[in-house]
This record gives C-alpha cells, sequence and structure tokens, in this order.
C-alpha cells in the first residue's frame, strides 16, 4: 500500500451546454459536451496515521473542512469502502480559478476519488467511483475520468464521445466571479431560448473536423447573464481578434474559452490576453483516464 499519492485535477471545460428543464429536487436536465484540459490543480494525498483528515490549499481563502469538495470526496470514500478513516492530509496546489465554470472544486474531489482508489489497490472500477462522485456534485462524475463526454440528467449520464481533434485552448477569466444558482433563476424566468447544436457537435467530432467543433459551441447561459458581465463579451472579441476559430463559456461561467488550431497559436494568444487579464492560461485537450479494476 502507498502511503504517498499525486493526481493531477484537468479543469472541465463545457463545449457547449443546454438546460432543457427543471428535475425534481431543484436540480435541471442538462446536455453537455464536457472536456478536460490540461490546466490543472495538484493534489497531494498522505496517509499519516492520525485518524482524521486534514485540509490545505496554496489558495488560503478556500474552506478547509467539510465545506471544501475535496474534503468531503474523502469521507465519501472511506464510507463506501468501508475502511476506518486511517488519518489524511490532502494538499491542493491550486491553479484553476474559483468561480469560473471550470470545475475546479468538482475536479479536485474527483481526484481525491482517484487517489485514495489508487492508494487502496483499486476497490472500485471507474463507474463506481463516477458513483460515488454523484453525491458531491453535478461536476465530480465527469471529472473523475474526463476526457470527451456527453452528459445529460444532473451530469451524472455520461456517453463518452470521440477525442476532440488535436488543438490549443486558450482559457481566460474575467475579474469576477459568477454564482451558478442565480444563473439557472435567470435561465427558469426565460421562456424561449437558442439552444446549441448538440447532435451537429457531436457529428463534428465523429467527423475530426476542430473548425467544425469550435463554431457549434454554444452555451445558453449566455443568453441571460447577469449585469455587470460586459467582460465576457469583451474577452470572446478579444480570443476571436487573436485567432480563435470559436469561443464559448464554460458552464455558469465566468470563464470563456476559445479554440485555437494549436498550442503555438494559442500561447501567441495567451500572451496577448495576459497584458490585460491576470487569470489568463493556455492548454491543450486531456483524453478520458484509464481507471484498473482490481
Ligand atoms: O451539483 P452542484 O452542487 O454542483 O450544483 C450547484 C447548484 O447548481 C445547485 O444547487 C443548483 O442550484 C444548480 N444546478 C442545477 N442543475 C444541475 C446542476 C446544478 O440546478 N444539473
Amino acid at each position: 500500500m502507498t502511503d504517498n499519492i499525486q493526481e493531477k485535477a484537468w479543469a472541465k471545460l463545457n463545449l457547449s451546454l443546454d438546460v432543457l428543464g427543471r428535475l425534481p429536487g431543484g436540480y435541471h436536465e442538462m446536455k453537455m459536451v464536457m472536456q478536460s484540459a490540461s490546466l490543472c490543480d495538484e493534489v497531494f494525498l498522505e496517509r499519516n496515521g492520525t485518524g482524521s483528515i486534514t485540509l490545505r490549499s496554496s489558495f488560503v481563502y478556500l474552506p478547509a473542512d467539510g465545506r471544501n469538495l475535496a474534503y468531503r470526496a474523502a469521507e465519501e470514500f472511506f464510507k463506501a469502502a468501508g475502511f476506518k478513516n486511517p488519518g489524511l492530509s490532502i494538499r491542493l496546489k491550486k491553479r484553476i480559478p474559483v468561480g469560473a465554470g471550470l470545475g475546479g472544486g468538482s475536479t479536485d474531489a474527483a481526484a481525491v476519488l482517484r487517489g485514495l482508489n489508487r492508494m487502496y489497490g483499486f476497490p472500485f472500477g471507474r463507474v463506481e467511483l463516477e458513483h460515488l462522485g454523484e453525491a458531491l456534485g453535478s461536476d465530480v462524475p465527469f471529472c473523475v475520468a474526463g476526457g470527451t463526454r456527453l452528459a445529460g440528467g444532473r451530469g451524472e449520464i455520461m456517453e463518452e464521445l470521440p477525442p476532440l481533434p488535436d488543438c490549443g485552448i486558450v482559457i481566460c477569466k474575467p475579474p469576477f466571479p459568477i454564482r451558478t444558482p442565480e444563473l439557472f433563476a435567470r435561465i427558469d424566468g426565460r421562456r424561449t431560448r437558442t439552444h446549441p447544436d448538440t447532435a451537429g457537435l457531436a457529428a463534428a467530432l465523429e467527423a475530426g473536423s476542430l473548425e467544425d467543433v469550435a463554431r457549434r459551441m454554444y452555451n445558453v447561459f449566455e443568453e441571460v447573464l447577469p449585469a455587470g458581465c460586459g467582460e465576457i463579451g469583451v474577452i470572446r472579441q478579444r480570443l476571436l481578434d487573436a485567432g480563435a476559430l470559436g469561443v464559448v463559456m464554460s458552464g455558469t461561467g465566468s470563464a470563456v474559452l476559445g479554440l485555437f488550431p494549436g498550442a503555438a497559436e494559442a500561447g501567441a494568444a495567451r500572451q496577448a490576453l495576459a497584458e490585460r487579464y491576470r487569470e489568463c492560461f493556455s492548454a491543450v485537450p486531456v483524453g478520458m483516464l484509464g481507471i484498473p479494476t482490481a
């Protein structure tokens, strides 16, 4: 048994996002094309025999207790596996911006589930880990193995899609977060709206056409942004001016992503945007992780 585990926690991007309706329990039925990107946090786990869980984060303002999904993921894992908590130190080296729609908290939680699963010799397979993630948050199941997937239901019903063709990605967040429940409430108040062409996006992935994927990216939340979010439109335009093939806001924002033909083009665009925006990153797509079964 390994006492020290390190996991990368990849950012989650939405290439498309649609809200189909409301579900019982206050959630919404979604249809989303999700993608993992190489922008990542790093999660360090150490079993230390203290019998309790401690959490430290390089973003010092994040909660270090059960309000942090990574902490709850460890509790959930020990409970599901029927193990007594041996004492665990969780250290998060954060890079993914918070309040950005990039799944930062969800992907840290998923990395804790993966890391503990590895520490204990893979008691759970991928699908079981995804089920465990459901209790933690709607994006956690996707973040367990990531890749390129179509997600429905609350986000937990997933189907594998062909991988996003090789490309460069620029992810840029304006200097304000957006509150997820507020955007859901705003979309509930909207009777008619445009929907993304999710089937067309899936067909573009099937055909391996980056241009067609980029052209079909669309997020319904961009139609209902609260006042004061004008900078999102500015970032969209700057990404297009820098040569992006397509741009879209991720999740409930506020980060926007642009797809570029390659890493070099994305690197140059990032540099141009970084003069104005502090939270600006270039990345590449990451494929689905293999999770062994015991
Ligand atoms: O599942 P999670 O805790 O990440 O969701 C945060 C909030 O986002 C929920 O409380 C709900 O307001 C909203 N949400 C939703 N429908 C979803 C996912 C999230 O309404 N499918």
